[in-house]
């Protein structure tokens, strides 16, 4: 049956790196993948975390299966990082967590869970959205739809477009949300577009499902949950997938979350019970060390300190980047306003690159973008960014 398989095209983003990495040019830049380095281009390894595996190491614990949900005491920290200490929803009882592999993870246990239980729905996705959220609802068996959100003419959300877009949704449909950071144009709802949102999606009975893979990228954990908050409040059904492989610089351990609201703690009790029916069917339960990293600095006063401001310097490094990117570009092309990239939160920025300007930055320069257009910004620093204006303002000039 594998005779005429046929070879599937790369992946949009990690197929990038893998361009990337097979490029001997010394001099190549991957502003592909959503990765942040620091300003010797290095991944690093966060001081919280790596303090928090020294303590880990001395306990020297033997590595038994964890419950099928996840550790107890990271699924508490998750909970109280993602919807604050005083929620009410974690103080009734009706949240229900799940420790996940990363955030697109939690997102494919969200899929598969809501496949088993409301599987007439469609799915509605941001028009752009991460490249993965198409893929990975079709792969749990939706039909994914999108509406709008970008206008590349102002640079913003075409809000108007997409409030009337939603207003006409199926009553059920699960609308895919990008927290905070929005991938990949950068650009987010402010509080009044939440709230009309919130207002849609109760109306019109929508299940929404919020991505919330940048927790303190765009303003710090507590402001960059506040969209998460809002939903919480509401009568309904909210789904809630988080990652810390950003926050944490802990990419490879696959550290996340999927939350669902419920009603009623003995909603959440049958909620959970199908969920790990979910989980027990894919992997069966979660792996240790990437849990225990994270749920050892948040409950300690002062890794957790430690790690807040570890995390602000890197969401102060990117501003930074941003600023520099803007202010070089204005000089190299006077012409065009490149302002708008100052503007946008997170790791990202749509640039407005078309496919050709991206071919040619990859085959001439060594330069690696996403084919849509979007940068890391989380990858530039001072030693590589005179070469990717300089490539910027060649391939933008032609
Ligand atoms: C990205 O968008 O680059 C990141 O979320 C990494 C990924 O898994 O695609």
């Amino acid at each position: 049956f594998l005779t005429h398989l046929p070879l599937a095209p790369k992946d949009p983003i990690l197929g990038v790196t893998e361009a990337f990495q097979a490029d001997s040019n010394p001099y190549k830049v991957n502003l592909g993948v959503g990765v942040y380095t620091d300003e010797q281009g290095k991944l690093p390894l966060l001081r919280s975390v790596a303090l928090a595996e020294d303590q880990i190491n001395t306990l020297k614990t033997a590595r038994g299966y964890l419950p099928i949900e996840g550790l107890g005491r990271y699924v508490r920290q998750v909970q109280t990082l993602v919807f604050g200490e005083n929620s009410p929803v974690l103080q009734e009882g009706r949240l229900v967590t799940v420790q996940s592999l990363g955030g697109t993870g939690g997102l494919k246990l969200g899929a598969d869970f809501l496949r088993w239980f409301h599987p007439a729905a469609e799915v509605w996705i941001s028009d752009p959205s991460w490249e993965n959220h198409r893929a990975l609802f079709e792969a749990a068996g939706f039909v994914v739809k999108s509406y709008p959100y970008y206008d590349p003419e102002t640079h913003g959300v075409d809000f108007d477009k997409l409030i009337r877009t939603l207003e006409g949704a199926p009553r059920g449909t699960i609308v895919v949300l990008h927290a905070c950071c929005h991938n990949p144009s950068g650009v987010d709802l402010n509080e009044a577009q939440w709230q009309a949102i919130r207002a849609v999606v109760v109306e019109r009975g929508l299940i929404p499902f919020l991505d919330l893979a940048y927790q303190g990228f765009s303003q710090g954990t507590e402001k960059d949950a506040v969209s998460v908050r809002y939903f919480s409040e509401l009568p309904i059904p909210v789904l809630v997938a988080n990652s810390f492989s950003k926050s944490f610089s802990l990419y490879g351990e696959r550290v996340g979350a999927l939350t669902l609201i419920c009603a009623s703690r003995e909603e959440a009790q049958r909620v959970q019970s199908q969920l790990k029916r979910v989980i027990r069917t894919n992997y069966s339960n979660p792996p240790t060390h990437g849990a225990s990293i994270v749920a050892t600095v948040l409950e300690d006063s002062n890794l957790h300190q430690l790690w807040e401001d570890e995390l602000g310097a890197m969401r102060n490094r990117i501003r930074f980047m941003r600023q520099a990117l803007v202010s070089c570009l204005k000089e190299a092309i006077p012409d065009q306003d490149f302002g708008f990239v100052a503007e946008q939160q997170g790791m990202f920025s749509f640039s407005g690159l078309n496919l050709a300007q991206v071919r040619r930055l990859r085959q001439d320069f060594s330069i690696y973008a996403v084919d849509s257009g979007r940068i890391c910004i989380a990858a530039l620093n001072e030693q590589n960014l005179e070469r990717v204006v300089e490539a910027l303002t060649q391939v933008i000039r032609e």
